[in-house]
């Protein structure tokens, strides 16, 4: 079994540094894969009440038999909760479907800007964790401008932004703007759904040169680059191989060679995308 390094949040919440996607695992396929990915050493486990996983999560963690505490949780609130109140009761029914007395991390999904509640939700996701009911509070797929009124209006800075990230999509920027204002950057689709990316001519070279795999090239990637990759996959033999990547390193060259590689997002744009 791998073990995977942890490190410490802008909160000071000590996290691992890699985790598992559980997107679009569902029913009987999501609880089996998420207790195999507990089972080869992963410790965090990343999902959302608009996956309708919640459940299956929850009785993977219960079927592993590992303390709670040693398992990272995250989950995030979907766009048709946003606001003050429905945040609160979002979360009740998140934590009772995860069946857990408090979540580790706890993600606005997306900002939603058109509906203009996101910082409603963030006051809410604030007493949450000063009730306890959440370790750690983040965002995902917020731009600078969103998290900046987050901060104006609360005080509060997302110790967490979930964004798209792979070669084709570096987010150099945001990634600068992150580390200005202490936010740790968790990838999403860190192996662009494994659309293209894995067979770029430099990631099949550097994966010979390194004796390793190319979906491994691309998760060092992100390692190096100060982000924290949650990859998903259906498949033992490929969860397995995506924790073991703690034992090569890429040279900065090499790290930059993969950079080269932008294309822009495939997700949606955080300024328009809806999802409820
Ligand atoms: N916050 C957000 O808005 C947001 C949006 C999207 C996703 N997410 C989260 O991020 C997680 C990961 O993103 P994602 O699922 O979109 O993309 P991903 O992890 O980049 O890619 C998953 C795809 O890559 C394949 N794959 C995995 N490991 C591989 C390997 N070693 N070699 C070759 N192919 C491999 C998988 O196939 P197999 O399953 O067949 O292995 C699957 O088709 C999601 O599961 C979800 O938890 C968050």
């Amino acid at each position: 079994m791998s073990t995977v390094p942890t490190r410490l949040l802008p909160d000071g919440l000590s996290t691992p540094a890699l985790g598992f996607g559980t997107y679009p695992l569902a029913g009987s396929e999501a609880e089996a894969a998420v207790l195999s990915a507990l089972e080869a050493g992963y410790r965090m486990i990343d999902t959302a009440a608009s996956y309708g996983n919640e459940s299956e999560v929850g009785r993977a963690v219960a079927a592993s038999g590992l303390p709670r505490e040693d398992v990272f949780l995250t989950t995030k609130l979907r766009g048709a909760d946003h606001g003050y109140e429905r945040t609160l009761r979002a979360f009740s029914a998140s934590a009772e479907r995860l069946g857990v007395d408090y979540v580790d991390l706890y993600l606005i999904h997306w900002p939603l800007p058109r509906l203009d509640a996101y910082a409603d939700s963030w006051r809410a996701m604030i007493e949450l964790r000063e009730q306890g009911l959440v370790r750690s509070i983040g965002v995902s797929n917020f731009t600078v401008r969103h998290l900046d009124r987050l901060a104006e209006e609360t005080g509060v800075m997302p110790a967490v932004n979930q964004i798209e990230m792979h070669p084709h999509f570096p987010q150099a920027r945001l990634r600068e703007e992150h580390a200005a204002r202490n936010v740790e950057t968790q990838s999403w689709s860190p192996l662009g759904r494994g659309d293209g990316l894995l067979t770029e001519p430099v990631v099949v070279e550097l994966a010979h040169r390194h004796g390793v795999t190319p979906a491994q090239v691309v998760l060092r990637w992100h390692l190096q680059l100060d982000a924290v990759p949650i990859p998903k996959s259906a498949s033992p033999t490929r969860r397995s191989a995506n924790l073991d990547v703690f034992g090569f390193a890429l040279s900065e060259e090499e790290t930059a060679s993969l950079s080269v590689l932008e294309r822009g997002r495939t997700g949606g744009d955080p300024d328009t995308h809806e999802e409820f």
